[in-house]
């Protein structure tokens, strides 16, 4: 089976590669069959963004084709960033400037109120389906930045039943718990179904 995936990340491709490898799956890129194709993410939900991706790049290519959308949603401010994660603090802004924001608006906030999840949706549109994989990993918001690994809003989450925020894990000891790993299993069992 040829899969299409929606994004033009360089990670994101190895990333799902790696995930599906023991499954008889080609993954290509939108940038190999439809170069040039515009991805627009303006939805007010994961499920809306990606799905948006994944049927754009079907209807060009007419193969099935997977996109992704993610992000940190914190109850106290009403589930945002949410959709914005990334340019939570403006475009171009960066994970740092993002994170001070954050900590900025969550200051003063009683540790029982801090609670946050992160949230991934993997969207895989074909002939005649559409399917949604979502992973999620509940934890809290930490006070302060700890830690150096990973990316984006890892060194101020704390993930349920650890001391250490996502930053202080190391790759594989996230991936085992990540949204994403989630995600990604999710979709292992939508993939398997659809190849039997
Ligand atoms: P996108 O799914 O590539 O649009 O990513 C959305 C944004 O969510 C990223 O830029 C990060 O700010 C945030 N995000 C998503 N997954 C993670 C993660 O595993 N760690 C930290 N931040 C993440």
């Amino acid at each position: 089976m040829k899969l299409v995936l929606a994004s033009r990340n360089r990670h994101k491709m190895l990333e799902l590669r790696s995930f599906l490898q023991d499954l008889p799956v080609e993954v290509v890129s939108v940038d190999d069959v439809a170069p040039g194709l515009t991805l627009v993410e303006d939805g007010s939900t994961f499920v809306e963004n990606a799905l948006k991706k994944a049927r754009t790049v079907f209807a060009h290519t007419k193969i099935p084709s997977l996109a992704d959308d993610s992000g940190l949603e914190v109850f106290f401010l009403n589930a945002r960033p949410g959709v914005i994660s990334a340019r939570y603090a403006g475009d171009g802004a960066g994970d740092e400037a993002n994170n001070k924001k954050l900590l900025r608006e969550m200051r003063g906030v009683a540790a029982r109120r801090r609670h946050a999840q992160f949230c991934a949706v993997l969207a895989l549109v074909g002939p005649g389906y559409e399917e949604i994989a979502v992973g999620t990993c509940p934890g809290t918001l930490t006070e302060s930045s700890r830690g150096t690994n990973g990316f984006g809003y890892d060194p101020i989450f704390q993930p349920e039943g650890f001391s250490r925020t996502y930053a202080e894990l190391s790759q594989d000891e996230k991936n085992r718990i990540s949204h994403r790993a989630r995600a990604f299993a999710a979709l292992r069992d939508i993939l398997k179904r659809r190849l039997t």
